[in-house]
């Protein structure tokens, strides 16, 4: 890109970094230089300086740095044209666009031009006869007509020149079309339609403009399955989300980040209107920054497969020092023929619908988060006794998490938090872990040498088939009993509970909670079975002090735990992500 350096070196003179940085950071002044919060990672204590004098910026602690050009470039996610653009028409500069060194920008807009007229003859076919394969298609896959309308979903048909014809006729010319990615030159030199019987979606920015496609084949077993518009003038895997122009509107705090296209549709359709998809390719920092301009909150909904387990981890390393608040949702596999069966966010939505999904969202994934903040207001953090207490604290509540990605990310929260470094935070979740580890051997032990009967119920009918569940559930049951107020916490079905005789009593005290009936064993014996108000009783003698919301979110996360691990086949998984890393992949 060659701009003309004499309009580069005015454009930069008007633009004062000071000022620029201004607008998107406060700061203030320490010496020659000016100091604030770093826009480009989390940081409570500023590290990023400007120097008005050498016109650049800096950060000490994550290293960015530059001029003011590359700070808008960052911060805005723009290219370098773009942002030459952006600090132009700030200071109201006329940029040489047109000049005879430099074609690029005329170009790239008759490209953004060529693809939006192919978009609107792609979704044009949906209507005619061109376009009927393609409207079953979004039948079987059900999507509605008003969906396809939002995406502009469109038909490529099984033509070789369908589309070079229609744009010929509005005056494109065979080569734009193989610039713009949507003809390929065969090797006699003839040119015919990159994209042919194929459910089109176009990948549009936030500025409206069509960058470029992804078409899906209509008939399984077609290869490939998603075939991409490749690197063009505009189009930029890395740079653009699929969903973007139309996530940018949501009201909602979060974004969803699935894998698919189909995903994507599928989530918006079903009122998840903040879903993008990173377009089959791990997220990038462009993406990250471009999705930080809408949300602070980023939900991971990767395939429940080995390749979207590994998508997951390499998209929570990215995230690891951003802003956003990041949550994982592993979808649970479904149950086909007594099997686990892999679903995406599309097979998920279609099953449960949308509520479901959010419910999934707003579950236990997010516990950690609201226990490191609850557990931080409990101490004043400015005293250094209450610091380590908080310390010491912290790193059991992270010592529970069983991911290591995870703990290592809200180690570094909580360090921030109490201002202590990471390093500090990391050992002390180190040593609690290993604590715990002990404590559970011993607990293992202890419990392997009584009688097998110790921790199950009398009555043989009853007979737990999954004892750490049943015991988080006994637990619930003396929580409520001890605080009915807590009853309003749990938001259990009978399918979460691993013992129907549990689940009985757990549903019957919730039920008495909600009308204010006493919950004392007595009186919730004479609703019950003999059976059943035998256990109660014998489970009510069980000693339990009350624990609050935190108690019971425990006993919830073991519960809902159990479930999951029963839903999802770990060691199928664990085996398939073996075989990937020993074909060498
Ligand atoms: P998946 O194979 O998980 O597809 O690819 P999906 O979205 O569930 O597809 P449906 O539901 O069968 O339609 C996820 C994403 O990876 C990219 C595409 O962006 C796709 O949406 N991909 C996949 C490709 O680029 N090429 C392929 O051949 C397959
Ligand atoms: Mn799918």
């Amino acid at each position: 890109m060659a701009f003309p350096e004499s309009f580069i070196e005015e454009l930069i003179d008007r633009n004062d970094i000071a000022d620029v940085v201004s607008s998107y950071v406060s700061l203030s002044r320490k010496g020659g230089n000016l100091f604030g919060l770093c826009p480009f990672h989390n940081e409570k204590t500023p590290s990023f300086s400007v120097s008005p004098e050498k016109q650049i910026y800096h950060c000490f602690g994550c290293g960015v740095g530059g001029g003011v050009i590359n700070f808008i470039m960052n911060i805005e996610n723009l290219s370098y044209p773009d942002a030459v653009r952006f600090l132009a028409s700030r200071v109201g500069l006329t940029v040489p666009e047109d000049s005879a060194d430099d074609e690029l920008p005329r170009l790239r807009r008759r490209m953004l031009e060529l693809n939006k007229e192919a978009a609107r003859w792609f979704y044009s076919n949906l209507s005619g006869d061109r376009g009927g394969k393609a409207v079953r298609y979004l039948e079987k896959r059900r999507i509605l007509p008003r969906t396809a309308k939002n995406f502009g979903l469109g038909a490529a048909p099984d033509e070789w020149d369908g589309l070079i014809n229609a744009m010929r006729e509005k005056g494109f010319e065979r080569d734009e079309l193989v610039r713009a990615g949507l003809a390929v030159r065969g090797k006699g030199g003839r040119v015919y339609d990159k994209f042919r019987d194929r459910l089109m979606f176009p990948v549009i920015d936030v500025r409206g403009d069509v960058l470029g496609f992804s078409g899906r084949a209509l008939e399984d077993g077609a290869e490939p399955k998603y075939l991409n518009s490749p690197e063009t003038l505009v189009f930029s895997k890395r740079r653009v989300l699929y969903g973007i122009n139309l996530a940018k509107n949501t009201k909602r705090d979060n974004f969803i980040l699935v894998e698919g296209n189909v995903d994507v549709v599928s989530l918006h359709q079903a009122g998840l209107d903040s879903a993008v998809a990173s377009m089959g390719t791990s997220l990038t920092t462009e993406q990250t920054r471009l999705i930080s301009r809408y949300a602070k909150k980023i939900v991971l909904c990767y395939d429940n497969d080995p390749a979207g387990i590994k998508a997951t981890d390499r998209a929570l390393d990215i995230l690891k020092n951003s802003e956003f608040t990041v949550r994982v949702l592993r979808l649970p596999n479904a149950i086909v023929d007594g099997k686990p069966v892999k679903q995406d966010a599309d097979d998920f939505i279609k099953k449960y619908g949308g509520e479901e999904f959010d419910k999934l969202i707003n579950g236990s994934g997010g516990s950690t988060e609201y226990r490191l903040m609850t557990l931080q207001t409990e101490y004043d953090l400015a005293e250094d006794e209450q610091r380590v207490a908080f310390l010491k604290r912290a790193g059991q509540l992270l010592a529970a998490l069983s991911s290591p990605v995870e703990r290592e990310i809200y180690a570094a929260r909580a360090a921030e938090a109490a201002g202590i470094s990471a390093e500090a935070m990391e050992r002390e979740v180190e040593r609690a872990v290993k604590n715990r580890r002990r404590n559970e051997k011993k607990e293992y032990e202890k419990q392997a040498a009584k009688p097998s009967g110790a921790v199950q119920p009398r009555d043989r009918a009853l007979r737990y088939k999954d004892v750490k569940s049943a015991l988080a559930e006994e637990g619930l049951i003396r929580q409520i009993m001890l605080d009915p107020a807590m009853a309003e916490y749990c938001d259990l079905a009978e399918s979460d509970f691993s013992s129907p005789a549990l689940w009985r009593i757990f549903s019957e005290l919730v039920r008495r909670c909600e009308s204010r009936q006493s919950v004392s064993p007595g009186a919730v014996s004479t609703a019950l079975e003999a059976a059943d108000a035998e256990l109660l009783a014998s489970l009510s003698e069980k000693p339990e002090e009350a624990g609050g919301r935190q108690a019971i979110e425990q006993y919830i996360n073991v519960i809902k735990t159990q479930r999951l691990l029963e839903s999802t086949d770990l060691a199928e998984i664990a085996k398939k992500m073996r075989e990937t890393k020993s074909n060498g992949g």
